[in-house]
């Protein structure tokens, strides 16, 4: 017998380790009478944590990212009785209220990625939530100067070496990769790559270029990381040149305003800008667009890419609006299916922690507990012996 499967199935099915974790939660169910909100990407793996969740007893009420959802991740989730707000859209006033109407239902928990959703709950408190986890970066820099308000526990699951280098280094360079080449479908061999920023994702990301036989600088704030650019044999040249010298732009950094319009006169005739950080403001897009110089506009809608065509000539590109180009454009896959299923079972974990009353206020923003880091350690390299 031949049956049509979905993307959802495959990955689904390849989500080892949150297949194991739901089969445990049937039994167990964590979340028996309690609602978790979520603000996470909708698209096929987070379907794999949420149905985990929800096989630990939870009602879940859901909302995205900015310009992330997929229209097929929300039918399949409501129609297996999840609450979901979300439609696509970049527009940030549009996200708001799904976040808001996620809040507006009162969860005991929050499972949070930018920290959208906590940030509304630093605003308006409300009794019934217990606390919840971050997923990213941004969403930990920018929860920390709540936590006095928050005063909850919250667990970065960012902060866990298990995402830092299964998913930040590896599996985020992997797709950004991967995601040049998708949207573009142009070659890696002897171009020159510019990665804004050296943390994590960074690492990755210039590793994977280089791998793929392009010339990769890195630019970083820190003076001491891009020693280690140095060291570790990328070229480190000051911004002018960095820029100037680039047929691909990517900025990881994780902080807003890292190329800019100032920067225009700069840049080589043809280059591809793209952000591979959380927020769609690491790249001015809209300076760019608005810029004087600028004579026309290409955009291929299809394909996510613009094309700004200056006065003097030059063309420059820009990959899925600005937008984390991994889940941006044609057939936007992400991370890897491993990656996720790691730091999503990580998350199935933390918030098991939190129902369970396992973590108080003095852990508010703060990183995975080790036991919980060790635990999925071992699961992962048992299924993979
Ligand atoms: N696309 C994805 O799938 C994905 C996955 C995980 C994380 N992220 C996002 O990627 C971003 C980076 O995450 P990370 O874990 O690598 O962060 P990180 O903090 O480890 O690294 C950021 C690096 O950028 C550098 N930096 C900061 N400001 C800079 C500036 N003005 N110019 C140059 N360098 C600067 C910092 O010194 C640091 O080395 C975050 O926004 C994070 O949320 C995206």
């Amino acid at each position: 017998m031949e049956r049509q499967a979905t993307r959802i199935d495959w990955i689904g099915g390849s989500c080892r380790l949150l297949n194991a974790t739901a089969t445990e939660f049937r039994e167990t169910q964590p979340f028996e009478g309690l609602t978790i909100g979520t603000g996470i990407h909708l698209e096929p793996k987070t379907v794999a944590l949420l149905m985990t969740l929800k096989a630990g007893g939870a009602r879940l009420v859901c909302t995205g990212n900015l310009n992330s959802t997929q229209p097929a991740t929300v039918d399949f989730l409501r129609a297996e009785g999840l609450t979901v707000f979300a439609t696509q859209t970049t527009d940030a006033e549009a996200h708001h209220q799904s976040l808001e109407a996620v809040i507006a239902e009162k969860p005991d928990l929050l499972l949070d990625n930018g920290g959208d959703l906590f940030a509304i709950a630093a605003e308006r408190p409300y009794p019934e939530l217990l606390g919840g986890t971050e997923e990213t970066t941004s969403g930990r820099t920018r929860l920390m100067p709540l936590r006095d308000k928050l005063s909850m526990p919250i667990l970065v699951i960012n902060d866990s070496p298990i995402k830092q280098f299964a998913e930040n280094r590896h599996a985020v360079g992997q797709s950004l990769f991967e995601s040049y080449m998708r949207f573009t479908n142009r070659s890696t061999n002897g171009k020159r790559v510019t990665v804004f920023g050296y943390g994590a994702c960074g690492k990755g990301t210039a590793a994977c270029f280089r791998n793929a036989y392009s010339q990769v600088s890195v630019v970083d704030i820190d003076p001491v990381t891009l020693l280690e650019a140095h060291l570790d044999g990328f070229l480190t040249p000051l911004w002018e040149q960095a820029i100037s010298s680039a047929d691909v732009l990517v900025t990881v950094t994780g902080h807003p305003d890292i190329v800019t319009a100032k920067d225009l006169p700069l840049l080589k005739d043809g280059v591809i800008l793209m952000n591979g950080g959380h927020f769609p403001t690491e790249i001015d897009v809209a300076a760019f667009r608005n810029h004087p110089d600028v004579a026309g506009r290409s955009v291929y809608a299809v394909d996510g890419i613009e094309t700004l065509h200056l006065k003097d000539g030059r063309a420059i590109h820009i990959l899925g609006g600005g937008h984390m180009a991994n889940l941006a454009g044609p057939r936007p896959l992400g991370n890897s299916v491993e990656s996720m299923d790691l730091g999503f079972t990580l998350q199935a974990r933390c918030l098991e922690r939190i129902a369970r009353r396992g973590a108080g206020a003095d852990a508010c923003v703060v990183p995975v507990p080790a036991d919980i880091d060790a635990a999925v350690a071992s699961a992962y390299l048992d299924l993979a012996r």
